[in-house]
């Protein structure tokens, strides 16, 4: 088992292995003396993990769980309002814990119901998913959606820990994993190349848990930086401002925000490309590694959809677009423009 610290105030530990979840009870021991602990999760990963978890905390402590239909479609106000009526139901108080068992819906969902129960209380992710293991997870963004858009609600809170048990993978479709791999691409396109290179090795089990770790030491580096989003983390959205807007031109039904984030590092570099801003051929080598991992590179939106949706993109400061670029393979910058200065970027 690895064990990374990020270092927001507090710090908590990441754990990365194998055997993690039938250990939930003592990996979390040391986090409070807890009387009561709420478990969330979907209706998929309860059959899987559920019990185990449960199980993991023996006799001395009350456990609970709720169980929310999967998909995105859960990350809303109604979910919410029923994690607020189980807790209270439960109740719970500060010194008791919540534990987000799933992916980014349950992780995000959760987060935030911990962050704003009781005005906070603790709580551990353990991310079932590739996705969510190397992002959602860490870093402590919490949201639901709204009907005026994706994660429009939502608070910085970080968890009291992380347990990213990599045996969950295993039972993964390839779409899911391949998903979590178009962030890990992310990764290695903004900060590591060496890593770029052994992503094509990633379904070697020590070579996973290899990239899993050092994604998150890179994710421990930049929220440790930047806990708000301000700054430097805003280089974890390299692929995301085009991305999302291809998710949302198709309703956020046909590409997966994997599938969104591929085509938008891959659009956004062959812009970057053509205006003199990257190496030559770094768009050649994210589109093979992200056709190898099984992600499209490309799909049907005009430069006018694209604007439009990134202007009203909530990630936008002052007026300003900002886009990540790459100056090549494990090398990054912010790159500001105006809605005219990015329209004309689109266009070139
Ligand atoms: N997923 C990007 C971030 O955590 O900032």
């Amino acid at each position: 088992m690895h064990t990374l610290t990020i270092q927001t105030k507090p710090a908590y530990p990441v754990y990365i292995g194998s055997d993690l979840i039938r250990n939930t009870g003592s990996l979390v021991q040391n986090l409070g003396d807890f009387e009561r602990v709420c478990v969330v999760t979907d209706d998929n990963v309860e059959k899987l993990y559920l019990q185990t978890v449960l199980d993991s905390f023996g006799e001395k402590v009350q456990t609970a769980s709720i169980v929310i239909p999967h998909g995105e479609q859960s990350k809303c106000l109604a979910s919410l309002g029923k994690l607020y009526d189980f807790f209270s139901e439960q109740k719970m108080t500060r010194s008791d814990l919540i534990i987000a068992l799933g992916g980014g819906v349950v992780g995000d969902l959760t987060g935030f119901a911990a962050s704003s129960f009781l005005r906070g209380v603790k709580y551990v992710q353990i991310p079932t998913t590739l996705l969510a293991q190397v992002d959602s997870s860490v870093g402590g963004k919490t949201a639901i959606d709204i009907p005026a858009g994706k994660n429009l609600v939502g608070s910085f809170y970080q968890p009291s820990a992380v347990l990213c048990d990599i045996d969950t993978l295993s039972t993964l479709s390839d779409t899911i994993f391949s998903d979590g791999c178009a962030e890990i691409i992310k990764y290695a396109c903004i900060y590591d190349a060496s890593l770029f290179d052994l992503i094509y090795q990633i379904h070697d089990r020590d070579i996973l848990e290899k990239i899993i770790t050092r994604c998150l030491e890179i994710k421990a580096e930049v929220v440790a930086e930047d806990e708000k989003d301000t700054g430097l983390r805003m280089i974890l959205n390299f692929g995301h401002t085009l991305g999302h807007a291809v998710e949302k031109k198709y309703h956020f039904s046909t590409y997966t925000h994997g599938q969104g984030v591929a085509i938008g590092m891959v659009k956004i570099t062959k812009l970057s490309e053509k205006a003199g801003l990257t190496a030559p051929g770094t768009v050649k080598k994210i589109a093979e590694l992200c056709q190898a991992m099984k992600l499209p590179i490309d799909c049907e939106i005009s430069n006018e959809e694209l604007f439009d949706i990134c202007c009203l993109d909530k990630k936008n400061l002052h007026h300003m677009i900002h886009l990540i670029l790459l100056k090549e393979i494990g090398s990054c910058f912010i790159h500001k423009l105006s809605r005219e200065e990015f329209s004309d970027f689109l266009n070139q």
